[in-house]
Parts: structure tokens; C-alpha cells; sequence
């Protein structure tokens, strides 16, 4: 949901603010822009479309400046144009801003400013901040700032230059997620960490900060222009924060699953998580959007089978209501990959409001989820740049499953024999999703069969099901294939009227005590003209009754959706290869979704 950066510092800031942006356009890929400082004033070049346009741009026009501002846009207030893209300057060019975030009263601010004779030229909520802070300008940049970020309403991070400081970068944060970042002898700003690689410390603004940033340090204020006090941490690298140049994001990640779920198994603070569990917890809530929200329903069909514990499971956007129905014998476990997703992080308000305990599942040590909440377990599976989740989907399965058996013993659900079973299973994982990634090219040669498929349906029955829905979202995400998924108990009662010929049905059947009903869902779908794709455990993948058979290797049921994941993953990006699909920037979407 748009991404900005700011740089200031001794080397050229054209090609850091584009080195950022390409680490960012994950977040939005609408339009991108950069503003300058060149001496000479603010310049601005901006375009609709892909950052490479932007590049192509700069390259026919060379701007050259050590300070400025950049942003990459996911579109939400006007179309995707030239004029739309940030930044966007105040009259007579005093001031560049870049916005990430939706302000709700900002057409009375237009209307204001129009009164007092300013020319708005785009179609965008952001324009006004720029006229704004210009409106407010009697000589103090940061008190300018300041009076107009009181009459703005709504969530925003910005970033700011203006003439009269010309080694100057401003950044402001309020429910947007913003970054300073510390390198030698420079600064900069970003949305998160990955943008600014070359700063080996940073810091997180917290909400109501403003940070003024030159050559030589950053001073912090809070929004009555009060000092705060600066402290940056340490950056940790991750082997798997590594980018594998010429191939896709997508197929990267996946491919970097076994060694994730290395890391996770070798780095899961048990302890940590059972002594959470020895306090009393008498409900337990799961929150997340997407991806996040699939991994709890996993986790909470594990608990159901393994502790005999009933989990509630929310999408976070549905449970902004007026009675969330938690308190404080409640603990919530809030998913998300990045941590900055907004309907998570309100989500989670609420249920604090509510008296809640909050434990996050984040990839994200530096993120606004990981501050919000009492306690925090951090998925180590390395940065993620395809906008589909992949491995960190897996990663949050691996670590909820992991959490489950703890859980189990702890509350004496489990006996111990099944217990030490099961753990020796989850050091097993990692070579078993290596041997699902061996099969790769057979699942790419079912996945070119399937892909003019009019419609596929992912069908499963319980951890099944759960794990088919994160399928279904996988496929119609990057290929744009209208996907739906089912409990195979339910395809009578309607589903089964859209079976026929140029229909795909993936049933995941990985449970081997599930066999006869899944053979007979094969049959049920095929008998009426459509086609049948199955991922079963490699013994019992003769006796399926379908053209194609997905193995994975055999695995006890619990973990089987962190094999048949990596399945549908490369089964969901092989189909959107073959179809022509951008599989890392599928169209209208953003990794990041940091509005309502
Ligand atoms: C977006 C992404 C999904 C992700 C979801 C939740 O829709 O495209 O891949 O699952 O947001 O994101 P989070 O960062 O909270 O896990």
C-alpha cells in the first residue's frame, strides 16, 4: 500500500531512492516518483506505471541531487497517471511530499485550500498535505509541518523536502509504518527495513513522531514540536533475506522453504512459549487477513485434534465490531507476515481495549504489530518480496503447529510417546518440503494442463480443507483463475451443480484415515465431466482414483498442510507462468496493506 523512502547524505540520492523503491514496489506498483534537491530547487519526475518506466525516465532526464524523497504508489484516490503519482509539490515548488496512507477529511482540506486560491491538479487524497505545510510556512519548515498534520485526519507516513532546507529530509508517521535508517556519514527514511539495506542500524517511528533528518543526525519530535529521544538498533541479516537474481520472487521463496523450516525448528523459544501457556488462558482467539488468516485455521484444526481445544479463528477485518467478544482471560495470537497490516493492527487495538493478551506471529521484528502486542514469536523465514505469501505462510503453520504440541503437553492433552512422535516429525519437515520441491517439474506439467481451466475448485476435509483454502487464494491470486475452495462434505449441497467438463477439482487428500471419502469425492467430480488433481501421501498416491496425483512425502496428518502448501504454491505459479501472469506483482494487489 505504497512505499516511501527519503535519503540525504554524501553519495548520489537518484540512484538510492531508486534502489529503495525497487526493494518497495512490492507495496504498490501504480505509478513511482522521486523528488531532488539539485541545488537549483526541487525536482520532481514521476510516472504511471512500473518503477523500469521511472528508471527509463531518469535516464533521458538526469537529475543529480544528495537529498530527496521517493515513493511507489498503490492506487486508492484517482487513477494510475503521471499527475496522480507522488511526490507532489506545494505551489511555486517549495515543497515535495510522498504520502502512504488514506486521509478521510481531505476534501474539506481542498476545499479550504481552494477557497484561499491554491490549485489542486490531482485527483488524490495526499495533494493537500504539500499545499498545506506551504500555507503554514512563516519560516519554520518543522512548524509548518507540524500545524498541518493537526488539520489532517486519517492515517498517513510522509516524507518531506522543502527549498529552504535543502539538506534536509522530514519524516512523519501516524498508523503508517516509517523506518530512519542510520549508514555512514548518511540517512534515510523508508516504509520498512528492506528499502535501506546500505543503513546498518535503524529505529521504527512510533505513532506522533516527526523526525528531522540531515548528514549528521536525526532529531525527534513528537507532534507539539517536543524533543524525544533517538536510540537506533543493530540491523540482524538473514541468509534468507538473500534476493536469487533471474528468477521470480515467488519461485525463490518457495524454493527457500526447507531451509526456513531448518531455521524455524532450530530457533522455535520453546520455553518462551510454554511458559506463556502455564499462565491461565481460558480462550484463545487467532486475528489476520490473507494468508495469515488460512495459517490459524490450520492452527486451529490442529488444536481441535491434538489438544481437544476449541480455537476462534477471525479474519481481522470482520472483527471490528462493537462487541469483539474477548477479555482478559483471552489470549489473542495476532498472524502477520509483515506486521503492518491495518486491519490486523486494529484489530488487535480492540481486543487490548478488550483486556485481551496479545502474542504475535510476525516476520517482522521491527514492525508495528511486534510493538503493539505483550509478546512476540518472530517467524525466521528471511524477507518476502512476491506479493503472494509463500514461505511465510509455512513458517507461521511450522511455528503455530509447533505452539499447538507445546500447548498439548502442557494442559496433559497429549501422551507423551505421541508427543516425542510428533516433535521428531517437525525436524523431519525440512527435508520432506526438499523432496516435495523435486518433483517440481512433474507439478509444472500438471499445472500447463490445467491452465485454461474455467474454474478450479480446492477441495479437503478438515487440516485439509483449511490448507485447500490457502491453495484456492494461492492460484486465483497470481493467475487470475476464478478459484473457489470447499469441504468436500459440502460439494453435494450445491458445488457439485458447477462439475463438468473444463472444471479442475485439486482435492487434497492427505489424511490416509480420510481415504475412502476422499477417493469418492475424485469419483464424484470426475463422473460429471470435470477434471481431477490430487495431492496424497506418496503411499497411498497409486490407489487415487485421478489423472494426476500430487505426491508428498508421507507425513502424519497434522504437518501435512506444510507439504501440500509448497504443492499448490508451485502448482498456483506454474499455471500463472504459463498463463502470462506477473506472478510477483499480480495486478490490483500490494503486499502490504496498510488501509482499512
Ligand atoms: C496481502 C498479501 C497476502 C497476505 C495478507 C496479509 O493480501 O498479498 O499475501 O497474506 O496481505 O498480510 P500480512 O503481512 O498481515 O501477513
Amino acid at each position: 500500500m505504497c512505499g516511501i523512502v527519503g535519503y540525504v547524505g554524501k553519495r548520489d540520492a537518484v540512484s538510492l531512492l531508486l534502489s529503495g523503491l525497487r526493494s518497495l514496489e512490492y507495496r504498490g506498483y501504480d505509478s513511482s516518483g522521486i523528488a531532488v534537491h539539485t541545488g537549483a530547487g526541487i525536482s520532481v519526475v514521476k510516472r504511471a506505471g512500473r518503477l523500469s518506466v521511472l528508471e527509463e525516465a531518469l535516464h533521458e532526464r538526469k537529475v543529480k541531487g544528495k537529498c530527496g524523497i521517493g515513493h511507489t504508489r498503490w492506487a486508492t484516490h484517482g487513477v494510475a497517471t503521471d499527475i496522480n503519482a507522488h511526490p507532489f509539490l506545494s505551489r511555486c515548488g517549495k515543497f515535495a511530499v510522498v504520502h502512504n496512507g488514506i486521509l478521510s477529511n481531505y476534501l474539506p482540506l481542498a476545499a479550504f485550500l481552494r477557497e484561499r486560491g491554491v490549485s489542486l491538479v490531482s485527483d488524490t487524497d495526499s495533494e493537500v498535505i504539500a499545499h498545506l505545510i506551504d500555507y503554514y510556512y512563516t519560516g519554520d519548515v518543522l512548524g509548518a509541518i507540524l500545524r498541518a498534520i493537526a488539520d489532517v485526519k486519517g492515517s498517513f507516513s510522509l516524507g518531506v523536502i522543502s527549498v529552504f532546507e535543502p539538506n534536509v529530509v522530514y519524516g512523519v508517521r501516524k498508523d503508517s509504518p516509517l523506518i530512519v535508517g542510520e549508514g555512514e556519514g548518511e540517512y534515510a527514511l523508508c516504509s520498512d527495513i528492506s528499502g535501506i539495506s546500505f543503513c546498518d542500524k535503524y529505529f521504527p517511528m512510533d505513532n506522533g513522531q516527526v523526525a528531522r533528518i540531515t548528514e549528521n543526525g536525526v532529531t525527534l519530535y513528537d507532534f507539539k514540536g517536543r524533543k524525544l529521544p533517538v536510540s537506533f538498533v543493530k540491523r540482524e541479516s538473514d541468509i534468507l533475506d538473500e534476493r536469487e537474481l533471474g528468477t521470480d520472487d515467488m519461485l525463490a521463496e518457495i524454493r527457500q522453504i526447507p531451509t526456513s523450516l531448518m531455521i524455524g525448528h532450530d530457533s522455535f523459544p520453546r520455553e518462551r512459549v510454554r511458559e506463556l501457556f502455564a499462565e491461565e488462558v481460558k480462550d484463545i482467539l487467532v486475528l489476520g487477513c490473507g494468508s495469515a488468516y488460512h495459517a490459524g485455521l490450520v492452527f486451529a484444526e490442529a488444536m481441535r485434534e491434538v489438544a481437544g481445544e476449541c480455537v476462534r479463528t477471525e479474519i481481522a477485518s470482520e472483527f471490528l465490531t462493537e462487541r469483539p467478544c474477548v477479555g482478559k482471560d483471552t489470549l489473542v495470537i495476532a498472524i502477520s507476515q509483515s506486521g503492518e497490516t491495518a486491519d490486523t493492527l486494529l484489530a488487535v487495538g480492540r481486543a487490548k481495549e478488550a483486556g485481551a493478551k496479545v502474542l504475535s506471529l510476525c516476520n517482522v521484528r521491527a514492525s508495528s504489530l511486534v510493538r503493539q502486542s505483550d509478546c512476540a514469536l518472530i517467524t525466521r523465514c528471511g524477507r518476502e518480496m512476491a506479493v503472494a505469501a509463500t514461505k511465510s505462510y509455512v513458517a507461521q503453520v511450522q511455528a503455530l503447529l509447533l505452539i499447538c504440541l507445546e500447548y498439548a503437553d502442557i494442559k496433559g492433552k497429549i501422551a507423551p510417546s505421541a508427543l516425542d512422535d510428533f516433535r521428531a516429525e517437525t525436524a523431519a519437515l525440512s527435508d520432506k518440503a526438499e523432496e516435495v520441491l523435486r518433483s517440481e517439474s512433474y507439478i509444472e506439467k500438471v499445472a500447463l494442463a490445467a491452465k485454461d481451466a474455467e474454474a478450479v475448485f480446492f477441495l479437503g476435509r478438515k487440516g485439509d480443507y483449511a490448507a485447500a483454502r490457502e491453495g484456492s487464494l494461492k492460484l486465483k491470486e497470481v493467475s487470475y483463475l476464478f478459484s473457489e475452495a470447499y469441504p468436500s462434505g459440502e460439494l453435494k449441497h450445491g458445488t457439485l451443480a458447477l462439475m463438468e467438463h473444463g472444471v479442475y477439482g485439486v482435492i487434497v487428500a492427505t489424511d490416509p484415515a480420510l481415504f475412502g471419502k476422499n477417493a469418492a469425492t475424485v469419483s464424484e467430480i470426475t463422473c460429471r465431466g470435470a477434471s481431477a488433481i490430487v495431492i496424497a501421501p506418496a503411499s497411498l498416491a497409486a490407489e487415487m482414483p485421478a489423472g494426476y496425483v500430487l505426491c508428498i512425502p508421507d507425513a502424519p496428518p497434522l504437518f501435512s498442510p506444510i507439504l501440500s502448501a509448497v504443492v499448490m504454491q508451485l502448482f498456483a505459479y506454474y499455471v500463472a507462468k504459463a498463463r502470462g501472469c506477473d506472478v510477483d506483482r499480480p495486478r490490483n494487489l500490494a503486499k502490504s496493506v496498510t488501509v482499512e
